[in-house]
């Protein structure tokens, strides 16, 4: 049997927001991070594509020996996690997930109108409607999709004046509204966080799911008993279906330490792992 791992994975970089935090909240754990890069961006794809994916990336993981994986994403979040969690095959998994954080938006506004950023897959599934049915009562919830700003953050344009101007095109219509609180529901924003708040200044509230969702995964690791002591030097085990250089080249602006990086690759709905290239110095 492998040893435990905890595993993470999204569609491509914005995971990593939430595995820093996860690194936080558990020091010493090893992590295995999937990126699948060979279909980012996962937004605007039908919700039972994404749904396949999330299912050959949390067998992979579970095969490496994680007992317990975080969808890194809330697209898949929106597009798998019910399904993920009632697969005979991943029985005695525990499944972490994102939601829409429009419960913490919800308790903190004062205008009573909050804005909420995620990609058109994530809005179309059950769980947005289920979060904003739950907590939004009273409260004026607007929706805005980002076209283009996974793909600004892949490509590491994270401070950049087209990404500015993106940026601004979308939550200018959301401060003219009133909003004083804005939820980042796609796991890539968090990564604009300094831009998003020089555009909203300090009376908006820019919210990230991350660390409640780290703090989650902790209870988690605590509950299957995987909390066992290891090496901290060998505990990050990054793999992509893209390009692991330029996987590897993103690490340090994200705030994650360097590391080798594993190529995956996608055959008849399961992944492979080929090659490991060396960590870059
Ligand atoms: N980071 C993802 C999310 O949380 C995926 C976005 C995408 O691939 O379009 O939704």
């Amino acid at each position: 049997m492998p040893l435990p791992v905890l595993g993470v994975f999204d569609s491509g970089l914005g995971g990593l927001s939430v595995l820093r935090e996860i690194r936080r909240a558990l020091p010493g754990v090893p992590l295995a991070y999937v990126a699948d890069q060979a279909h980012v961006p996962y937004g605007a794809r039908p919700l039972a594509e994404v749904r396949g994916f999330a299912e050959g990336i949390t067998r992979y993981l579970q095969a490496q020996g994680a007992p317990v994986v975080v969808v890194a994403c809330h697209t898949a979040s929106a597009a798998a996690l019910a399904a993920l969690r009632q697969n005979p095959e991943l029985a005695g998994l525990r499944v972490v997930g994102m939601e829409p954080a429009v419960k913490p938006a919800v308790e903190v506004t004062r205008t009573g109108v909050v804005g909420v950023l995620a990609t058109p897959a994530t809005f179309q599934g059950e769980l947005y409607a289920a979060v904003v049915e739950r907590f939004a009562q009273g409260v004026t919830v607007i929706q805005q999709v980002c076209p283009g700003l996974v793909q600004q953050i892949e490509a590491g344009r994270l401070d950049t004046p087209d990404t500015e101007a993106m940026l601004r095109g979308w939550v200018a219509p959301l401060l003219a509204r009133g909003i004083d609180a804005l939820v980042l529901g796609c796991t890539h924003y968090p990564f604009v966080i300094p831009l998003l708040q020089k555009i909203c200044g300090l009376g908006v509230r820019v919210i990230d799911p991350a660390p409640a969702v780290a703090r989650q995964a902790a209870r988690m690791w605590a509950a299957v008993g995987a909390d066992r002591p290891s090496a901290p030097a060998a505990a990050l085990d990054y793999a992509t279906s893209g390009d692991p250089t330029t996987f590897a080249a993103a690490l340090p602006a994200l705030g994650l330490p360097p590391g080798a990086v594993r190529s995956l690759r996608w055959q008849g709905g399961a992944l492979i792992a080929s090659t490991i290239e060396p960590p870059q110095s």
